[in-house]
């Protein structure tokens, strides 16, 4: 059975047909929601969801179209989408084989707990903000690399190629670039590199219309076309950036970007209902996090079939409250510490965590250990392919901040993250403003810092039926629960469960944010139990898309920024399905 909630959507455009190899790739079809059943990819952003299509057009499988828009998205959307950043790519193919990448920046072999702090032992911002300090080795070219070798059909070079042409051509400045452009001018400034790339010779950032050329970035993208990631970490962008960092005094050397691994991972699993849930294990707290609130959830407010009731809600926020204290307590990289994922995602431990639940209200987060939030920043970005063969991709991946750390390397063209920042920045310090000092995730060598992205992959009788995921820092996993409670709990339709308000608790600070449209007699009623309740304009951005009865799939772009979708209307053969 597929899901009964994905029953009802609107279909635009002419189901496709599949026509003989050889013949030439066909159109694609672009729009904000669209169901196709020659698979599909929803994005952020348009040009880099046509170019997801076209490779599935040609024949390619989820995984190739995902590295095309992984390295189109490094051209289109500074802000998140990138070549110096890393993230977690998530899989599931025919037959079974599931596979979570884990490309998440490492910390440099000079990394230390102590090494975002001043003389005078305090968090030192110029350390612990933007800047090369807080630069980790990069790990996208690596984790796409590494998927495609895994799991690709087409030529690597057919995957680069369209991202290094869209840079070398330039694209059309949209006006959330240009808003994201204007207000990181004066950051971007600070460093020659992303002055050149970002900034025209004025120092004046590009505008809404203009067309934006990124030569310095298609070179790099050439050579990662011709010769694969190791153009990356040992060849001429190495050096480059090892260049850089020298100049600047900072940490990120030649041999950290040599010894960096991609690591396969199994996937997080976990029953929820009729279903198998695929999420990101450590060094992410997506997938426990996920597995706790939707166990709590079912605890809480068994028989509830609505999300936006009181009743529901407020049994939402307390699972939130309580999964995001074991986080900061128990989540960072697996290599820092044994982590029990097994029993933090065990009935047991989630029939614990619900015993202290009070359906008349808001617990105090204080009685559930002291404070350790850890804050986060504000652009990540999030997309979603099936091929024809019913492989199953969902990709998250990050600089960290928008923008990153706003560095561009000179000659490079393209931003590198401040992941670094995701560490726990002060040993010890743990406060209610907000800092951490718990060991699971503090700065070691080679270390992964702890991550809230949860690309994320619902199965029913193995067969993916919902794949989705999305940004926004610690608000990801909220986000994502969200859309899994409304379509598989409620029965909502897809589109509708997308576009529904959201809402969001982390234990610390004490505060239940309401996406805006959750109506002021929700917060009110809340308010009334006891929670701290704000209105949060937009939270997250979920590209998701959910298998239809017939077998066909419904692509649904998240609006909240400026998402897309797009499918092939042809292919010129089905996808090989991975080597
Ligand atoms: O890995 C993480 O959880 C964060 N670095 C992600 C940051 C983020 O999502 C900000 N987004 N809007």
């Amino acid at each position: 059975m597929v899901l009964p909630a994905l029953g009802v959507i609107a279909v635009w455009g002419v189901l496709p047909a599949v026509v003989a190899a050889g013949s030439p790739a066909s159109d694609v079809q672009v729009d904000r929601a669209l169901r196709s059943s020659l698979g599909a990819v929803v994005c952020v952003d348009r040009y880099a969801a046509e170019i997801g299509a076209e490779i599935l057009a040609e024949g390619g499988n989820a995984v190739d179209a995902a590295v095309a828009v992984g390295f189109a998205l490094a051209v289109t959307h500074p802000a998140a989408g990138n070549i110096g950043g890393g993230g977690f790519l998530l899989v599931h193919s025919p037959g079974g084989v599931a596979r979570a990448f884990d490309y998440r920046e490492t910390a440099p072999a000079a990394a230390t707990a102590e090494m975002f702090l001043g003389p005078d032992g305090e968090i030192d911002p110029e350390k612990a903000g933007i800047g090369h300090w807080v630069v980790g080795v990069p790990g996208t070219v690596a984790g796409l690399a590494e998927a495609h070798r895994q799991l690709g059909s087409l030529p690597w070079a057919r995957l680069v190629q369209p991202a290094r042409r869209l840079a070398e051509e330039g694209i059309e400045v949209d006006l959330d670039l240009a808003m994201g452009l204007e207000q990181h001018a004066d950051l971007l400034r600070r460093y020659p590199g992303s002055a050149r790339s970002f900034l025209h010779e004025d120092g004046t950032p590009y505008r809404e219309g203009e067309t934006w050329r990124q030569p310095e970035l298609a070179r790099v993208l050439g050579w990662i076309e011709a010769d694969g990631a190791k153009a990356f970490y040992e060849g001429p962008v190495a050096e480059l950036l090892d260049a850089e960092m020298r100049r600047a005094k900072a940490l990120l050397t030649a041999s950290d970007l040599k010894s960096y691994r991609v690591i396969v991972r199994e996937p997080l699993r976990f029953a929820y209902r009729d279903h198998e849930v695929l999420s990101m294990p450590p060094p992410s707290s997506g997938g426990v996090a996920l597995a706790q609130i939707l166990g709590l959830v079912e605890r809480l407010a068994p028989e509830a079939d609505r999300l936006d009731v009181p009743a529901t809600r407020h049994a939402l926020a307390e699972a939130q409250r309580r999964a995001f204290a074991d986080r900061a307590r128990h989540l960072g990289d697996p290599e820092a510490s044994e982590i029990d994922v097994q029993r933090l995602i065990s009935s047991d431990h989630l029939d614990r965590m619900a015993a202290t639940f009070d359906p008349q209200r808001a617990t105090d987060s204080e009685t559930l250990g002291p404070p350790l939030t850890v804050l986060e920043g504000s652009h990540t970005t999030h997309f979603s392919v099936v091929d024809a063969g019913q492989m199953a991709v969902a990709n998250t991946y990050t600089l960290e901040e928008s923008f990153g750390s706003k560095v561009v390397a000179e000659g490079t063209g393209f931003l590198l993250n401040n992941e670094l920042h995701d560490f726990n920045l002060k040993p010890g310090l743990t406060d209610r403003k907000g800092r951490i000092g718990t060991d699971p995730n503090l700065a070691r060598p080679g270390h992964r810092p702890l991550s809230s992205m949860t690309p994320t992959i619902v199965l029913e009788q193995d067969r993916p039926v919902l794949v989705t995921g999305s940004p926004g820092g610690r608000t990801i996993i909220n986000t994502v629960a969200c859309v899994l409670l409304r379509v598989l709990r409620c029965g909502q339709p897809l589109e509708e469960a997308v576009a529904a308000p959201r809402q969001h608790h982390q234990w610390f600070p004490q505060r239940l944010s309401l996406e805006a449209g959750s109506g002021p007699d929700l917060s009110q009623a809340l308010e009334a139990l006891g929670h701290r309740v704000v209105v949060l304009k937009s939270q997250g951005d979920a590209h998701s898309l959910g298998r239809m009865p017939d077998g066909s799939w419904q692509a649904v772009a998240d609006r909240r920024l400026d998402g897309w979708a797009a499918a092939p209307t042809a292919v010129r053969a089905p996808p090989a399905g991975g080597r």
